[in-house]
């Protein structure tokens, strides 16, 4: 059978050009329009809304039936039966390890989840208020001037030490950021604790005091970091991509992804929903929120609310509101009518024409809001939690890009500014009113 394409006229005039169509495993058909140089135009596509930019084997998201596979398994199957650290490694190998595997991997995550000792200094240059995130960009980035021995890009072990540093190291750099905030002495990690167990000896526990990790909490956390860990092509996996295209290290990739990440369109709306929620108050004030939401002057959104891909039911979002359901029930009465603000806020989304048009539904960070908060998560490291689960993601795809062909990642524009024109010297210029 001949391979398909789909022909392309021009003007009604020349030969068509024939442009090939590539076909994936799963989903939509691809048209390869490298071709199309030829005839001197390009594709236009604002937000890369139509068009797929690498290709890749990692993760699979069907928008229209909410659906998300992490190396062909199911999220549902992965959050209720893997942990993160299986995950992370199905993410970056391809497949699920055997025991000895799963056991070698955790070491080597184990071993690097300190920090270079002269990095603690670093944080004395922030202010003890500045938001976590603008710590983590500057000193995620910082590792490149401190792990030498992992910056050669094109050597597999190098890769390979770098990803696990940085798998390892985020829970590290992330609880730096909260005990500089409030002032109590950085911990150093523990290793004979879980990855998700650590990170909360991290964050809460003191050299003064023993602190034990709670199993629910610990439970629940590492669900969240499994569900946050990877989303196929986002805005900040594409930003690694496009960092790493240039040939840039790991480490001042991951940071761009972070930068990324922090835009409340983005990883920033775990935060932003939260805080709207408790602005929202009281289910009475919906309504008033609602109206806000549909006002095309108004650039109020519902955070939590629509995803680029899903046109249904987020998974994730799915997954998350169970979870909170549960920790709510065994740890956090206080939160509870926060928890029914939301339930009540997605209710009447939904009933709403405006939302049922524009197939609007909630996403991963409208419920995981709320279950970060009765784990007693400050609002502010909201992000930085999502940047933890998805460094392995960002990592998993740099890896991906960087062993295979790497091209760079260039796109090209639709200029709409002056034709070209002479220079005229300041005297001469007439200033428009
Ligand atoms: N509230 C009100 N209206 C909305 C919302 C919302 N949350 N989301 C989309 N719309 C409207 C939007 O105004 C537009 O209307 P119109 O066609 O009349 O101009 C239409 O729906 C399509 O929106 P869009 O911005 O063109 O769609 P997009 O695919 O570019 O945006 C989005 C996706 C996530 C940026 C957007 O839904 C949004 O801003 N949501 C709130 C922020 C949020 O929750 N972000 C987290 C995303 S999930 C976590 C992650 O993976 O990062």
């Amino acid at each position: 059978m001949n391979n398909p394409k789909v022909k392309l006229i021009f003007n009604g005039k020349e030969e068509p050009l024939e442009l090939p169509i590539i076909s994936p495993t799963i989903g939509n058909d691809v048209i390869q329009i490298e071709q199309l140089q030829e005839k001197k135009v390009y594709m236009y596509d604002p937000g890369f809304v139509n068009t797929a930019s690498c290709e890749s084997q990692i993760t699979y998201i069907n928008g229209k039936q909410g659906k998300l596979l992490y190396r062909g398994y199911p999220i549902e199957q992965l959050a209720e039966k893997s942990d993160f650290l299986e995950t992370s490694y199905l993410l970056l190998n391809g497949e699920l390890p055997d025991q000895d595997q799963y056991e070698q991997f955790s070491r080597s995550i184990r071993i690097h989840t300190i920090v270079h000792e002269q990095m603690r200094q670093f944080y004395n240059g922030f202010r003890r208020d500045a938001h976590p995130m603008s710590i983590m960009v500057g000193v995620v980035g910082a590792l490149s001037a401190f792990y030498h021995d992992s910056l050669d890009i094109n050597d597999p072990t190098h890769r390979k030490i770098a990803a696990h540093r940085l798998i390892a190291k985020m829970p590290t750099i992330a609880a730096m950021c909260y005990k500089y905030a409030i002032g109590q002495p950085f911990m150093y990690p523990e290793n004979s604790l879980s990855y998700t167990g650590n990170f909360l000896h991290m964050l809460f526990g003191t050299p003064s005091e023993d602190y034990q990790v709670n199993p629910i909490a610990e439970k629940a956390l590492d669900r969240i970091f499994i569900l946050h860990a990877d989303h196929e092509q986002n805005a900040s996996t594409s930003t690694v991509r496009i960092a790493g295209s240039t040939g840039a290290n790991p480490f001042a990739c991951i940071s761009a992804g972070i930068a990324a990440l922090w835009g409340p369109a983005h990883g920033g709306a775990n935060e932003a929903c939260l805080k709207m929620l408790r602005e929202i108050g009281t289910p009475d004030r919906i309504p008033k929120f609602i109206k806000r939401a549909k006002d095309k002057n108004d650039s109020f959104r519902l955070m939590g609310f629509g995803h680029r891909i899903y046109k249904e039911y987020d998974p994730r979002a799915k997954i998350m509101k169970e979870s909170c359901h549960d920790i709510l029930e065994q740890f956090n009465a206080s939160d509870i009518p926060l928890f029914q603000t939301a339930l009540e806020l997605e209710k009447i989304a939904r009933e709403d024409e405006y939302f049922i048009e524009k197939n609007l539904y909630p996403n991963v960070d409208f419920y995981s809001g709320i279950t970060l908060n009765a784990l007693g998560i400050p609002t502010q490291l909201f992000t930085v939690i999502f940047a933890i689960a998805r460094t392995v993601g960002w990592i998993s795809h740099w890896h991906e890009m960087i062993s295979g062909k790497v091209k760079l990642g260039r796109p090209r524009q639709l200029y709409t500014g002056k034709k070209e024109r002479d220079y005229v010297s300041s005297n001469n210029r007439s200033i428009k009113k």
